[in-house]
């Protein structure tokens, strides 16, 4: 997940939800029985994650993960497939009664990170990546991720005859991003969920539940938030073309630097003027813009590159054409001409579908012992969104700040420093997989 500051504030949001559990769902004999499967795993996730984060890899290069995962899977007795989607791995447990079937979901990758954590089992990993020789580092917290669902199946593997229904264990490559560089058109090939998803993982499966872990809320705390979660990322290149020329003598040119910067200044009325933000909020940022090569020469052209964030696909689809429209017709007013291309980053929107929130409460209330609060969105991303798509899906997070460390000061994922609460790995895993029990319950 690209995400970054959960609220700070979670704490004043606490909501103390007390909701009945559902009659057919997880009660809390049912959690008991699984809490007594996970606690005696609990030093071995903690091994698995230190393994894991010892020996990083990056988006696309998962193949020691992969296999360690996968070994691990096959010892449960289930059925496993390999290379999906990349260096995907697929699980698949099949319970003793009949039933739907639930997914849970892990990603598997690192991060082009230097680890300065000072933590015994530190990354030293350096890795090729977009043709660069890069440090590497779990500075998102994915070998949590990991190490979690496999204690999760683990504990699932054992109650497998009283489950009614099966379960997929999805764990995924490349969530961070491509693991090639996008070709002269500016295109990738599927990557991540997406390729996954091309691979047939979710062939049978009725809802899926996927987790994050954060140093930014805390310890033990679930956030969760039905409807929209976090944005949709939309990366996108303007090129301004112009026609260069001496700069003593702009008459006889149409500078495109100037236009640029009109052009970055119009953008900002996408989201300030143009969009509904009281309907959801969105993000424009123009990061880089490139041009001209000496101080007295205008240039024939001028490349920007910029991000968007939205919280509806609707209004995702409605600014990609206003900001067309905006870079074109300002860009036109001055004899240049504005060429808009989005991607290759390209995740929809986090929704957490409502009815499998609503249903799943109670569950994961239980799971949290009371400690499931509403969050903020976040307007980092999560291709977890791509499953969404598919079929019903709720994705929660985790808060786990090392100890010692309030959520409000340490590190962020996605810092050198980032760094998570082993002691709340159990927690993770207990809550995915009463989240799938849950689920197989209420709908056998
Ligand atoms: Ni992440």
């Amino acid at each position: 997940m690209h995400f970054f500051l959960i609220a700070r504030a979670v704490g004043l949001l606490a909501s103390g939800l007390a909701l009945s559990v559902s009659a057919q769902g997880l009660d809390a004999q049912g959690l008991a029985a699984l809490d007594a499967a996970i606690q005696p795993l609990a030093s071995k996730i903690v091994e698995w994650r230190r393994d894991i984060h010892q020996h990083p890899e990056l988006s696309g290069q998962e193949e020691r993960t992969a296999r360690l995962v996968a070994e691990h899977l096959r010892s449960l007795g289930m059925e496993v497939q390999t290379g999906v989607g990349g260096t995907g791995v697929v699980g698949l447990l099949r319970g003793g009664q009949p039933g739907k079937t639930v997914a849970l979901r892990a990603d598997m990758d690192a991060l082009p990170v230097e680890e300065k954590t000072g933590l015994p089992f530190a990354s030293k990993v350096r890795a090729e990546y977009l043709g660069k020789q890069v440090p590497v580092m779990h500075a998102c917290g994915h070998d949590a991720h990991v190490a979690m669902l496999m204690g999760a199946a683990q504990a699932l593997a054992g109650m497998r005859k009283s489950l009614h229904g099966n379960v997929k264990f999805i764990f995924q490559p490349a969530e961070e991003g491509a693991p090639v560089e996008a070709d002269a058109q500016g295109n990738v090939p599927s990557f991540g969920a997406k390729a996954m998803i091309e691979d047939g993982a979710l062939k049978g499966v009725d809802a899926i539940y996927g987790l994050h872990i954060t140093a930014s809320l805390p310890s033990g705390a679930l956030g969760y938030r039905s409807g929209p979660l976090m944005a949709g990322s939309d990366s996108f290149s303007i090129q301004i073309e112009g026609r260069g020329g001496h700069g003593s003598a702009p008459w006889n040119t149409v500078d495109p630097v100037v236009a640029a910067s009109q052009v970055v200044l119009g953008l900002q009325t996408v989201v300030s003027r143009q969009l509904n933000i009281s309907h959801e909020p969105a993000v424009l940022t123009i990061g880089s813009i490139q041009g001209g090569t000496r101080y007295n020469i205008i240039s024939d052209n001028v490349e920007m590159l910029g991000t968007l964030r939205t919280f509806d696909e609707d209004m995702r689809g409605d600014a990609h054409k206003r900001i067309v429209a905006t870079a074109e017709q300002i860009a036109a007013s001055s004899g240049a001409k504005a060429k808009v291309k989005f991607g290759p980053v390209a995740y929809p929107v986090t929704v957490n579908h409502e009815q499998l929130t609503a249903a799943s409460l109670p569950a994961l209330q239980l799971a949290a012992q009371g400690r499931a609060f509403v969050i903020p969105k976040v307007s980092g991303s999560e291709d977890f969104s791509e499953f969404q798509k598919e079929v019903p899906g709720f994705f929660y997070v985790l808060g786990a700040p090392p100890e010692g460390k309030s959520h409000v000061d340490a590190p962020s994922n996605h810092s050198a420093l980032f760094d998570i609460d082993e002691k709340q790995l159990p927690t993770g895993a207990r809550s995915l997989a009463a989240l799938a029990v849950d689920f197989l319950q209420r709908n056998r």
